[in-house]
């Protein structure tokens, strides 16, 4: 396979390497000589440490060190604007002081010589406090919802407060209307990996085999925190096994393992258990939503209004885009959107896949699904009847926009024409059936990245990028872009990933991975190109020489004079002649410009068909299908994977995924996989994924527009849609339980 690897279906690069063990994950990099740490977490879910009596404990077998906020470093905790949000400035300050701002934060660490030793350490380890009652629940009336500073900066694409028109005003007015409250469950990200970090110092450097989805912000952010300069911190991490998001930042234990590392003089391990995952590392935030719709009786819409709180910490606001799809999704001329915070006594919430979208767009196609009810028009057709021209809400053209496609292509996949309109028409034997659609929407991304590429002597092209790769392919898509613009075969692509010294790439995350790396390795790739073709232009040995650049190109990895049929020049025989490797850097971002003239997302239809047990509630999900308007496809077999996955996700969304924090303490009850429910092979079943042909020139080079956070996007309130469809029950809070549909 030579050029034109873009397109093409194939299989993982790294695939045999993954499943034969011999990729290493981050708790794989074990260090000669390394000790173990073990966080010992707060049991009260807010207050102060009052005593810590470690002597006991200090005198177990292996126990090396015991470190607490008494005999903890200070750390510098430099002001450090991390680029994964920039209001967050106020990171965990770990081991610091005395107060504890919520359940299961870090009060203590012990390292020794093995785990099991750490283990027994940290359990035995008594801490005492001044224990208060924290808030954790949303409706306790002492949580009061504050406005989302970062939200109030003009330009952000996450705004507090967005109106055109009169929204309230049109809704009093409007012939028909739907005005209802959504209620979603926090979520934690529960990757098959868990965090773990193996840190090592040497002398004033310190080196980080640490699960990250942000290499070169977690070097920055660690620099920051223990003052040091960023480029004596290396963080290595080639493989993710899974993250969604729990790994864009860099949480607490990371810290605690360098500290760790320097107290004991010994590279150490920090693992985080299961349990440990639901603490300190993040969550989708609960949410609660109010939607309200107007529309005339044929169905167009006169009024969207769309107020969303979110829970954030106490310590931090935690923005995500909870109602921004609102103002652009459909025509209205009345939109008011409203997004508020919650602080609550609980660590800090993180992006979880399609973070904000996804909840926001479920309360939204809920409502459209609940008007089109009230209104008698199918579900699809009312879309079709609210399809903009444009984005109003920024008052600007989409760069492409294929929403409609996306719900012909599935309708006819799906055999929407099959069903029965009426709810609880549908049966298929004792078993009620439903169908159900949702739109799902992701903003294309695409932020600065930068690529490294060198060609060697042996035809082998190496190309370095400190991007991620948690799952999605990205080895495997990266190459392709490289083998297609070189016009090699992808055998001899040879590409590396996950160290913070490569050249810096953005969060592997927000689904702007494929268009910013990959535009910035094409990019290096056609500098690359430039590189050699100069040397071969000056060198007498070669056919081009004296050639103008104008005057030679390309082709399936050959330099030729323009025209001429000769074999060419290959990149081995220009690098050997010159008999050094060729270098080049190269980086990449959207141009200011077009970035000013269009809204740019990707959009997409999915369809859901459920089965519903009228005596016991049960719901299965029997198949589902999306259609999506994402550009182009760079892979085809990665991508319905990386749809039917965020699909999978949607279904433990709509059905089964809740942490449920004990109102005495805010401890999450359910903290491991017996009880935080994910979907199984079993609650799958049949999941396509369609891709609409669409040429987008504007996103970015390759013009791509991001997968991995639609993929989840609409899911969930298609299988609500679907479960109202199949039993008349509207269920306005997620996960949906079997009480909610057996419930009169
Ligand atoms: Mo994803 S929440 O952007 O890792």
């Amino acid at each position: 396979m030579s050029a034109n690897a873009i397109g093409r279906p194939l299989v993982r690069v790294d695939g045999r390497a993954k499943v034969t063990g011999a990729v290493r994950y981050a708790a794989e990099f074990n260090q000669k000589g390394q000790a173990y740490a073990v966080i010992v977490g707060a049991t009260v879910g807010i207050g102060r440490i009052t005593e810590i009596d470690s002597t006991a404990v200090s005198r177990m077998p292996g126990v090396i060190a015991v470190i607490d906020h008494l005999n903890a470093p200070r750390l510098a905790y430099r002001e450090h604007r991390g680029a994964i949000d920039p209001s967050v400035g106020e990171r965990l300050h770990v081991l610091q002081d005395d107060q504890v701002r919520f359940y299961g934060q870090p009060v203590a660490l012990v390292v020794a010589d093995t785990l099991d030793q750490a283990e027994r350490a940290a359990a035995a380890l008594r801490v005492t406090y001044a224990a208060g009652r924290p808030v954790v629940d949303p409706s306790d009336p002492k949580a009061q919802a504050v406005i989302p500073q970062a939200a109030t900066r003009p330009g952000s694409r996450i705004q507090a407060d967005k109106s055109r028109g009169d929204a309230d005003g049109a809704l009093a007015r409007a012939a028909v209307k739907v005005d209802a409250t959504y209620d979603l469950a926090r979520e934690n990200h529960n990757p098959m990996e868990p965090h773990a970090t193996v840190a090592a110092w040497n002398g004033d450097r310190l080196t980080l085999w640490s699960k990250s989805q942000f290499v070169v912000n977690e070097q920055a952010e660690i620099a920051a925190i223990f003052g040091i300069a960023a480029e004596n911190v290396q963080v290595i991490c080639p493989f993710i096994g899974g993250a969604f998001g729990t790994s864009l930042r860099t949480w607490p234990h990371v810290s605690l393992a360098a500290i760790a590392a320097r107290q004991a003089a010994r590279p150490v391990k920090l693992v985080l258990t299961r349990k440990q995952m639901f603490l300190t590392t993040g969550h989708r935030p609960r949410s609660v939503q109010r939607v309200a719709l107007g529309a005339t009786a044929d169905g167009k819409l006169t009024s969207l209004i769309h107020e969303g709180t979110g829970e954030t910490s106490r310590y931090e606001q935690f923005i995500e885009a909870l109602t921004s799809v609102s103002s652009f999704l459909y025509s209205c001329p009345n939109v008011r959107t409203r997004y508020r915070l919650l602080p609550l006594d609980t660590g800090t919430p993180i992006y979880m896949r399609a973070p904000g979208e996804a909840s926001g767009v479920f309360a939204l196609e809920c409502a459209m699904d609940e008007l089109s009810y009230a209104l008698g028009i199918d579900p699809i057709e009312l879309r079709r009847r609210n399809e903009p021209q444009i984005d109003e809400g920024e008052n600007k053209p989409f760069s492409s926009r294929s929403l409609m496609k996306c719900y012909d292509l599935g309708a006819e996949r799906f055999g929407w024409s099959r069903r029965d309109p009426r709810p609880r028409s549908m049966r298929d034997r004792r078993l009620l059936t439903g169908m159900g659609v949702a739109s799902a929407s992701y903003p294309a991304i695409h932020s600065p990245s930068s690529a490294r590429v060198r060609l060697l002597a042996n035809g082998i092209v190496e190309v370095e990028v400190a991007a991620s790769d948690m799952g999605p392919g990205t080895y495997t898509s990266m190459t392709q872009v490289a083998a297609d613009m070189l016009g090699l075969p992808v055998e001899q692509i040879h590409l590396a990933l996950g160290r913070s010294d490569f050249p810096p790439a953005p969060p592997h995350g927000g689904s702007q991975t494929m268009a910013s790396v990959g535009s910035a390795i094409r990019a290096a790739c056609i500098a690359a190109q430039e590189q050699a073709a100069r040397r071969a232009l000056a060198d007498r040995r070669s056919a081009v020489f004296g050639a103008p650049l104008d005057g030679v190109q390309w082709n399936e990895g050959r330099l030729r004079r323009r025209g001429d049929a000769s074999p060419g020049e290959r990149y081995r025989d220009i690098v050997a002649s010159a008999g050094q490797p060729i270098e080049a850097r190269a980086s990449s971002q959207r141009d200011a410009e077009v970035a000013r003239r269009y809204s740019m997302h990707a959009f997409g239809a999915v369809f859901a068909e459920v089965e519903v047990d009228p005596d016991l509630g049960t719901i299965r999900v029997r198949r589902a299908i999306g259609a999506y308007g994402a550009g182009r496809i760079v892979n085809p077999r990665l991508a319905t994977s990386q749809c039917t996955g965020g699909m999978v996700g949607g279904i433990g969304m709509a059905l089964m995924e809740r942490t449920v924090l004990d109102p005495r303490d805010g401890r999450p009850v359910n903290a491991h996989l017996a009880d935080y429910l994910v979907p199984v092979n079993l609650d799958v079943a049949r999941l396509e994924a369609h891709f609409v042909d669409e040429q987008d020139p504007h996103v970015n080079p390759l013009g791509v527009k991001g997968l991995g956070e639609i993929a989840l996007v609409g899911m969930a309130p298609a299988i609500a849609n679907a479960v109202f469809h199949a039993t008349g029950k509207r269920v306005r809070r997620l996960p949906i339980r079997i009480e909610d549909v057996l419930s009169p």
